[in-house]
């Protein structure tokens, strides 16, 4: 009987499909079983994505855990010989928590790892498998590539101190150049280097041209190694056009690479679907003097590609930039911002009830979400851009690029009280407020215990209720406090309008977006000169 292999899921097709790369480039499947001494990961939490793992005791009475990763797995029991590369690659579950579910996720994965004398050969030939994974699963995609190397280099010419750099790094991976500024200034750093930092956000384009811009922006010698890393790829990536780019502000998890770092995304897929990266550090507590290298496929992101496209799409085929728009004040600055560098729709939302209003020959799509919602339809690559507020991104904690600080809709997060407030350090502080992560980090970062009563609106009325101490909210002209008899205690947290991006989409639509944000970077310059 002949199977037919249409009746295959993507992600089956794709494990079958990199099965047979994998095994044709020599490497040899390893399988391991579900379980893994919980001390692994105890002694190794800082190359761990979490820190909470599913654990459970054996019959024999030792303390097992469900895999959360398999590289650490594989560094730990594959024992290279000197001068010996193993070359492995594996299919397994993994388990890890879902911020989004508020549960653990089984997820698939397909990798495949490089493990002891990783040579220049061995970095090439990874990469190629890399993007012919990608390439394998018939749709459009990109590679990116960074160096680890190439942005700690920079730090340390810069002398930027160990203290600051999570910070620096997380700006540099939302693209975040106003608050990169900040933190970098903040930092100590002087004008020309936060300058410098904030050069680090063009070094992202085609593989060539950005590593020949990469190359003479160079300040130290582990700069220059990083590149020439970079430089050896370049002929066996150059086969894969356009597909390959250069991004120099990759950060990934920061102690588990220190080399090259990718990830790939597959078109209609908002999330990466392949991660990797050079973790000789990793190796080296297994295998002293060892390297590796290898990436992850998340088989699971490719159930998306089975669903239906959705009518929105269907309807036009070509390729639009879509905007998730908050409704309200906000949104319609927005917009008239937008219509006036050549952005604008012949229907005026506002004279209808429609959600989806287009313009064609513009290329552009706007979605009207409820401003708490804008995060969401950008993280989820609904939209592939937004505008949303500070309050509500940083709430949401949405994983996407903050591009544009648009100054637009300012107020900022206060704690207020009634006026004769007085802390009472004896007992926690009751808070009331519509941003329950925003407080909670905020109280967190004072030390001080608090009880969370979380509201939907009219926040001011907690406390003159006694429903709480004080409230955590947004304050703009400061006349509901006012005119409740409430003040404000802290003012925490100065907040605006951001234009943010999906990732992907980013990746996929980068001279479009970029085109956009150029035309608004104008406008809001010619705007701010007039008053
Ligand atoms: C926001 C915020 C304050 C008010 C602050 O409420 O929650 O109540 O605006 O503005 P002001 O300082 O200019 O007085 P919003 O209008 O969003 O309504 P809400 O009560 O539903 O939160």
């Amino acid at each position: 009987m002949e199977f037919d292999l249409s009746i295959l899921q993507p992600k089956e097709r794709a494990s079958f499909g990199l099965r047979a790369l994998y095994e044709a480039a020599g490497c040899r499947k390893y399988h391991m079983g579900r379980f893994e001494e919980y001390g692994l990961y105890q002694e190794n939490r800082s190359f761990l994505p979490s820190e909470q793992v599913i654990t459970f005791t054996d019959l024999d009475g030792r303390l097992l855990a469900l895999k959360p990763d398999v590289t650490l797995s594989i560094a730990k029991t594959a024992q290279p010989e000197k001068g010996q590369t193993l070359k492995y690659y594996y299919s397994e579950n993994v388990y890890r928590p879902s911020a989004e579910s508020h549960t653990f996720k089984e997820i698939a994965q397909m990798g495949l790892e490089y493990i002891g004398a990783v040579d220049e050969a061995g970095m090439r030939q990874v990469m190629e498998l890399a993007a012919r994974s990608l390439e394998t699963l018939e749709s459009g995609w990109v590679l990116e590539i960074g160096h680890m190397g190439y942005l700690f280099g920079l730090l340390d010419a810069l002398g930027v101190p160990s203290s600051a750099r999570p910070r620096l790094l997380e700006k540099l991976r939302a693209r975040n150049a106003h608050e990169l500024r900040a933190a970098a200034l903040a930092a100590g750093l002087g004008e020309a280097g936060a300058f410098a930092l904030s050069a680090l956000l063009a070094l992202s384009g085609g593989y060539a041209e950005t590593l020949r811009r990469a190359e003479e922006f160079c300040r130290s010698d582990a700069m220059r190694a990083a590149v020439a890393e970079l430089r050896a790829l370049e002929e066996v990536l150059a086969g894969y056009k356009g597909a390959v780019r250069l991004d120099l502000t990759l950060a990934g998890e920061m102690e588990y690479y220190n080399g090259l770092i990718f990830r790939g995304y597959l078109k209609g897929l908002p999330r990466p679907l392949l991660k990797g990266g050079r973790y000789d550090l990793l190796a080296q507590k297994f295998t002293p003097g060892a390297g590796a290298i290898g990436f992850a496929v998340y088989l699971d992101e490719l159930d998306r590609l089975g669903a239906p496209t959705p009518p929105v799409e269907r309807k036009s085929g070509s390729s639009f930039i879509n905007i998730a728009l908050p409704k309200g004040r906000l949104g319609d600055k927005v917009y008239n911002l937008l219509a006036g560098v050549g952005y604008g729709c012949p229907e005026d939302y506002n004279a209808t009830r429609k959600l989806v209003v287009e313009n064609p020959a513009a290329g552009i799509r706007y979605f009207l979400v409820k401003p708490s919602d804008v995060a969401i339809y950008v993280e989820h690559g609904a939209a592939d851009v937004g505008i949303v507020g500070k309050d509500i991104l940083n709430e949401a904690g949405a994983d996407v690029y903050e591009l544009l600080d648009t100054g637009l809709g300012r107020c900022r997060m206060c704690v207020a009280a009634p006026a004769d407030y007085q802390d009472d350090p004896s007992r926690p502080v009751r808070v009331a407020t519509k941003f329950v992560n925003i407080a909670k980090a905020y109280y967190a970062s004072l030390g001080r215990d608090i009880e969370i009563i979380k509201l939907n609106g009219s926040i001011e009325l907690a406390p003159i209720l006694g429903l709480s101490d004080v409230i955590v909210d947004i304050v703009e002209t400061g006349t509901t406090l006012r005119e409740n008899g409430l003040k404000v205690v802290t003012e925490f947290m100065p907040i605006s309008a951001r234009f943010i991006a999906n990732k992907a989409s980013y990746s996929f639509k980068h001279p479009e977006i970029e085109a956009m944000l150029a035309k608004l970077r104008a406008s809001l310059a010619e705007q701010e000169e007039k008053q």
